[in-house]
């Protein structure tokens, strides 16, 4: 516990990052999926008179978030703070310019008493990840890993915490949640373009939480935006094989920072991943002049049923 006050970090440049490659597979023991993130964003290593012993990988993921990628101190130096020291030298490094960064890992408890101790609260899950993402069991304290857990440490001096968002997938757990911002986006921000008669029927179709269970069983990608202290901010899901975008919501106390965009973004990519070449969708009055400005074109005016009524939206399509 001495030598770690004099540890300094330095950042590395991606031409020489593939020198801590045996630093970085302790953290993350699958080479492919430490060359998924190794040549993008900030790379540190950490040393102590001139030895190194340790390394970490942040990756901006915009918003004023960030994510610890990797974080590995060898094998010799553990236990003696210099993996706690390491996580705040980099906080310091970027200073207000991260409202919160993330870090996801295997349900460990090697690893969650490590983040916890350093500051991190339980953020949310990505289900299924370890099992879906690579080649071999991964197995930790004896325990095979299966979900990605996320932690968040939250910057509460950072101007951009209030705007600040990240994108997860949607989960059963989420149903409550997609009710309420599907029916205050309607009743508050439709409402202008629709009648209050129209959008009271509009959103009546979310009422039921049957609706958000199946719509979540049927969906092909569901993602939510998340703010860190705030909680779900925006959702979208594909359905059709992934060419149709079913639903696009942005919270009424969030828009006009970017969410639509970023959701936009991230199902246009998993749709052309999936090698999807054409995306469409339902636009209602209010969404329309979005997906224009997004390269969407409008292929008719229709009047499509709600609950009980008819109400004008647009069929609007892009070639990705
Ligand atoms: C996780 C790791 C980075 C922690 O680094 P470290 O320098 O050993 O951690 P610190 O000494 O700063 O530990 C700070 C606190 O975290 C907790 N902690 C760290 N390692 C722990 C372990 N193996 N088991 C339980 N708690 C642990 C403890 O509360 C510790 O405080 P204490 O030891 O004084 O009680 C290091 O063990 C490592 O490199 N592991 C292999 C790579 C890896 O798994 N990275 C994380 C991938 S998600």
């Amino acid at each position: 516990m001495l030598e770690q006050e004099s540890m300094e970090i330095r950042t590395v440049p991606v031409q020489s990052r593939r020198r801590y490659f045996d630093l970085l597979l302790l953290a993350d023991e699958q080479e492919s999926m430490v060359n998924r993130y190794i040549d993008k964003g900030d790379m540190f290593v950490a040393s102590t008179d001139g030895t190194d012993v340790g390394e970490a990988v942040v990756m901006p993921l915009g918003h004023g978030v960030l994510e610890l990628k990797n974080i590995a101190i060898s094998p010799e130096f553990q236990r003696h703070g210099y993996g706690k020291l390491l996580t705040e030298q980099i906080l310091s490094y970027y200073g207000n310019g991260c409202a919160v960064m993330l870090v996801g890992t295997g349900d460990s408890r090697m690893t969650v008493s490590f983040y916890e101790s350093c500051g991190f609260t339980y953020s949310h899950r990505v289900p299924d990840f370890f099992i879906d993402n690579y080649d071999h069991p991964i197995i930790e304290c004896g325990v095979r890993l299966i979900d990605m857990v996320y932690f968040k440490r939250i910057n509460h001096d950072s101007a951009l915490l209030e705007n600040s968002f990240f994108l997860r997938p949607a989960l059963k757990t989420d149903v409550e949640s997609l009710r309420f911002l599907f029916m205050e986006t309607v009743k508050c921000v439709n409402f202008g373009d629709y009648t209050r008669e129209e959008v009271d029927d509009w959103a009546s179709c979310g009422m039921d939480l049957s609706h958000w269970e199946q719509l979540l069983a049927d969906a092909d990608y569901f993602i939510v935006a998340e703010h860190p202290l705030a909680g779900m901010v925006g959702f979208a899901s594909m359905t059709d094989d992934c060419e149709y975008l079913h639903s696009l919501f942005v919270s009424k106390d969030y828009q006009h920072i970017g969410i639509a965009t970023a959701l936009l973004q991230a199902v246009e990519r998993h749709a052309n991943e999936k090698g999807r070449k054409h995306i469409h969708t339902e636009a209602s009055i209010t969404a329309r002049p979005f997906f224009e400005h997004k390269g969407y074109g409008v292929e008719k005016a229709q009047m499509a049923k709600a609950n009980r009524l008819y109400m004008r939206n647009y069929v609007m399509s892009k070639q990705l």
